[in-house]
């Protein structure tokens, strides 16, 4: 399912996301990354730099959902899909590492592999307020002063 200018602008814009995988115990593990680029239009990719465990859970199920969230807008995507990890020394990694060493040049030596995601499932979030009417200009105005008394 390609993802749409909507989900694409939220990943640019808020590229922390939440994977979630399931561990051999059949548990969830959920845990951030905020390396996430599009990389097409039915893949996303994260820099896997400190994540056993979500790296682990993918050996014996290789597939995720991903959350990103804009928390001034209060809507998001949830991104549901099978997983392909690209090792570091791999000739894919060579071609694709760029996009990670131009933003992020002290991380980019530690990062092991990059995990591609592809976007089965693709769905529209948002937050209850929004079936009462409201418009993202308040939620956005309301969310901004939120922040603003956490960080002056
Ligand atoms: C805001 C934030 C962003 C992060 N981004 C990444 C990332 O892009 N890649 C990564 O490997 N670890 C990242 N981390 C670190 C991992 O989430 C952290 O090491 C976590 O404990 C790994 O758990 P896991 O092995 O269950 O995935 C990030 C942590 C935070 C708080």
């Amino acid at each position: 399912m390609p993802l749409n200018d909507f989900a694409k602008q939220l990943i640019k814009n808020f590229p922390l996301g939440f994977v979630a995988t399931v561990t051999e115990e059949g548990l969830p593990s959920l845990s951030p990354k905020g390396t996430f680029f599009v990389l097409d239009d039915d893949t996303i990719a994260f820099a896997e730099i400190r994540s056993p465990n979500t790296m682990e859970n993918l050996k014996h199920q290789p597939k995720v959902e991903v959350n990103f969230i804009d928390i001034w807008l209060r809507k998001g995507i949830r991104i549901f899909g099978g997983t392909e990890v690209c090792e570091r020394g791999t000739d894919e990694f060579k071609q694709i590492i760029n996009l990670w060493e131009t933003p992020f040049p002290a991380l980019a030596p530690r990062i092991n592999a990059i995990v591609k995601i592809n976007a089965e499932r693709v769905k529209l979030i948002s937050t209850p307020p929004y079936d009462d009417g409201i418009s993202e200009e308040d939620m956005i105005a309301t969310y901004k002063q939120k922040f603003a008394e956490i960080y002056p």
